[in-house]
């Protein structure tokens, strides 16, 4: 990292670091911001999000979207970071079909990702979002794979050694961007806590509040590995916490990944320059796309439901043939033992109501072989991942 870039930076400041080179610590936020030049991009995402948060509250129950929604961040996060695979791998081994897929580990690290997020949805209510939390995130996060990333990374806790963002082959001389060195990474994650419960921050519209802590958390990059996917996960849990979107539907990171070199440039710049509202105005955006975006998966799949609930009413079939449509939107990919389990039926009603769903073309086996056998919902599939069911 050239030192002379950061050098008069308005955002933090240069400490010398391992091999003589300097590490960048930000400043405490809130950083000063010229409001007038991000005002219309935040009014457009914050009105985004009360729309998505409308739609969100007439819908009967938000939270069969939610799982589907939760695992297409998964992936597009994972992928930010080059870890690599498909919607129909991480339903399969989502499913406990882990056999059935290909690239386990990758696959299984997208899968901890969505249990990080579901966990992370949960522990809010009972303890506040600190270091404490993070940590827990960090350790499901990285569960089972921490191994083939090296010895040196302990689930939950902060790096002990300095890290860097660039390409790890040709070195930390050559690094795009150090961040803050291990000995002050406690201290700032514990003002950064701060900054996230303080009055200050409530005060500021819940876009620009997510923008800042995100860029602070990357500038500070407190754990050896996940850094960039924590972040990201922490952006839904935040926007709860504030009671921005109560229902967690709006996830950023498919934006993200198709507008990847801008993200990362403008955080760099935010650390050179202080190009705060660059980079606020690119956040915002990231907000009012994302949250366009689910308001029309929303409808899709609304719509679709709706279509399939007529088609069970006109097949004459009984109440419980609708709570099966229900948990195949919850879960897209389902085996008899699922939903007998989950409909407290018995193994043979629950089968006879699968059934039914494949004559009516709701529901189509998996060719997989092994027990027991699976089925998904192509179109559903189709409107969330935006591609084609594969097993193959
Ligand atoms: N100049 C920068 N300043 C601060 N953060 C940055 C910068 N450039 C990229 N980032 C963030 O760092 C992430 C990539 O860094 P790195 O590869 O070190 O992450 P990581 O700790 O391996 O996390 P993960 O494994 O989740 O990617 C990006 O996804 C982005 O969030
Ligand atoms: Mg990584």
């Amino acid at each position: 990292m050239n030192p002379d870039k950061f050098r008069d930076s308005p955002s933090g400041s240069l400490v010398p670091t391992v091999y003589d080179q300097w590490a960048f610590v930000p400043n405490p936020l809130p950083p000063p911001l010229n409001m007038n030049r991000i005002m219309s991009e935040v009014d457009r995402a914050s009105r985004a999000m009360g729309e998505l948060k409308g739609k969100s509250d007439r819908i009967s129950n938000p939270y069969h979207l939610i799982n589907p929604l939760q695992q297409r961040e998964a992936l597009s996060s994972s992928s930010i970071e080059g870890t690599y695979t498909t919607p129909s791998q991480l339903l399969l081994f989502d499913a406990g079909h882990e056999k059935a897929t290909r690239q386990t580990a990758e696959t299984r690290e997208v899968h901890n990702y969505v249990r990080a997020l579901e966990y992370g949805l949960k522990r809010m209510d009972e303890i506040p979002i600190s270091s404490r939390f993070i940590g827990e995130l960090h350790a499901i996060l990285l569960e089972g794979v921490a191994r083939h990333r090296g010895a040196s990374i302990i689930p939950g806790e902060f790096k002990k050694n300095q890290n860097f963002i660039g390409s790890v082959s040709r070195g930390i001389a050559h690094a795009r961007f150090i961040p803050a060195p291990p000995d002050l990474t406690p201290q700032l994650m514990g003002d950064l806590e701060k900054f996230i419960h303080s009055q200050e921050a409530r005060r500021l519209p819940p876009v620009v509040f997510n923008a800042l802590v995100h860029y602070h958390f990357e500038a500070i990059h407190p754990f050896p590995d996940g850094n960039g996917r924590l972040g990201r996960l922490l952006v839904p849990l935040l926007l709860r916490a504030h009671d921005v979107m109560p229902a967690p539907l709006l996830y950023i990171s498919p934006f993200i990944e198709r507008h990847k070199d801008e993200y990362n440039d403008l955080m760099l710049e935010v650390s050179r320059r202080g190009a705060w509202e660059e980079w606020v105005c690119f956040f915002a955006r990231a907000i009012e796309r994302s949250a366009r975006d689910a308001m029309e998966k929303i409808d899709k799949i609304a719509a679709l439901r709706e279509d399939f609930i007529q088609q069970v009413r006109q097949a004459r079939a009984s109440a419980l043939l609708g709570e099966l449509v229900d948990l195949v939107f919850e879960r897209l990919v389902i085996s008899v033992p699922e939903a007998s389990g989950r409909l407290e039926v018995t193994y043979p009603a629950a089968k006879k109501n699968v059934e039914k769903l494949v004559r009516l073309g709701i529901l189509k086996p998996i060719n997989l072989g092994g027990r027991p056998k699976r089925f998904v919902c192509h179109r559903l599939f189709h409107i969330i991942f935006e591609t084609e069911f594969s097993n193959g």
